[in-house]
């Protein structure tokens, strides 16, 4: 084969192979197989020395001629490669952004929080601050520090949930979950003293109780408690008075009857009008008209003194929310078991 017939054959069989090429890795191999440095044309270009004289000029041109064709349908085959590889690239990895977004469900805030929050609103117009104190107490705080010594009958007023782990050497006493949020009371007046106290103390209390429509063994209270000169009773009725008309409503009365804690004394039971009948009477309040708000009363002077505040110069008045029962009258929610039952379809209502 004549070195022409050799240059045609290499030339046709090249254009069959890059047109079958389909990737630019294939298309690379097949540039550096035909017209690169090493390549078919290139080596039979270094031919041209053993022809005849009078055939190189023509032979070389030819060779010429086919490399500048080879070449230029290589980058032609080239573009065409890279854009399907492209356009298949883009295909894979298309996002819609026209799809409708995934629907984020946003939570809301819990019965509770909800009624908590407007407590805190109402007392700060009242000066109340916040003060918060921990689960965990010391029996000392939770009893005896309120006048509420060991087999003192009162304590029979609280079945408590004990907390195994004493904490070692250096514990000051048992500890268990508060059984109310009254502890509190002691907490603030021995951070505090000398200065008067106007603060709100709320919080999660625990008892060991059968769990009933009525009765968790977990559920919220608000305390209260004012220590300064010259408190009286007058400013406990008042305070509250102020509290039923901005939670209840602005018509609605407060009365107080004579009770009986260990924390305070005189002790008072507190009743609102009923806020389903506002007083008419109806099965909620069990057609008394009244319902029972709150327990308070001025504070023992031993628990002044136990805080810290001579009860010769101090005084004081303290009192006691349940956070579930008015919200649950409020909504006429029949069992206080859904509050911490964590079924939505309970909870979305709120
Ligand atoms: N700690 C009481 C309880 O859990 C409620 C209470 C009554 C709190 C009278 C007070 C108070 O501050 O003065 O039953």
């Amino acid at each position: 084969m004549s070195s022409l017939e050799e240059l045609e054959r290499i030339r046709e069989e090249a254009l069959v192979e890059l047109a079958a090429a389909t990737t630019t890795d294939a298309l690379e191999a097949w540039e550096a197989r035909i017209v690169g440095r090493k390549g078919q044309i290139t080596q039979l270009a270094r031919t041209v020395g053993q022809l005849p004289k009078e055939e190189r000029p023509a032979f070389g041109q030819r060779v010429n001629e086919v490399k500048q064709a080879l070449l230029q349908a290589y980058e032609a085959r080239l573009d065409e490669v890279r854009h399907t590889e492209v356009t298949a690239q883009l295909a894979r990895e298309a996002i819609d952004v026209t799809l409708p977004g995934r629907p984020v469900a946003p939570g809301h805030l819990h019965l509770t929080t909800q009624a908590l929050r407007e407590l805190y609103d109402i007392f700060a117009l009242m000066g109340f601050e916040v003060y918060e104190s921990p689960d965990v107490e010391l029996e000392a705080y939770n009893f005896d520090l309120l006048n509420i010594p060991e087999y003192h009958p009162a304590r029979d007023m609280w079945d408590t949930f004990w907390i195994e782990d004493q904490g070692g050497a250096e514990s000051s006493g048992r500890r268990l979950l508060r059984t109310h949020t009254s502890p509190g009371q002691i907490r603030v007046m021995r951070e505090r003293y000398p200065e008067p106290i106007r603060v709100i103390l709320p919080g999660k209390c625990y008892r060991y109780e059968q769990i009933t429509v009525r009765a968790e063994h977990q559920f919220y209270q608000l305390e209260g408690l004012a220590v300064g000169t010259g408190i009286t009773m007058t400013d406990l009725i008042g305070t509250l008075q102020q509290f039923a008309r901005l939670y209840y409503g602005a018509d609605r009365e407060v009365r107080v009857r004579s009770s009986y804690f260990p924390f305070t004394e005189p002790s008072v039971e507190v009743d609102t009008a009923c806020i389903l009948c506002g007083g008419k009477g109806c099965a909620v309040c069990k057609y008394t008209g009244w319902l029972e708000i709150a327990g308070a009363g001025m504070v023992h002077p031993v628990v002044l003194r136990n805080g810290g505040y001579d009860p010769e110069v101090w005084s004081g008045f303290a009192f006691g929310f349940g956070v579930e029962r008015p919200s649950m009258m409020k909504y006429a929610v029949p069992d206080i078991r859904l509050y911490y039952g964590n079924d939505l379809r309970f909870l979305r209502q709120f």
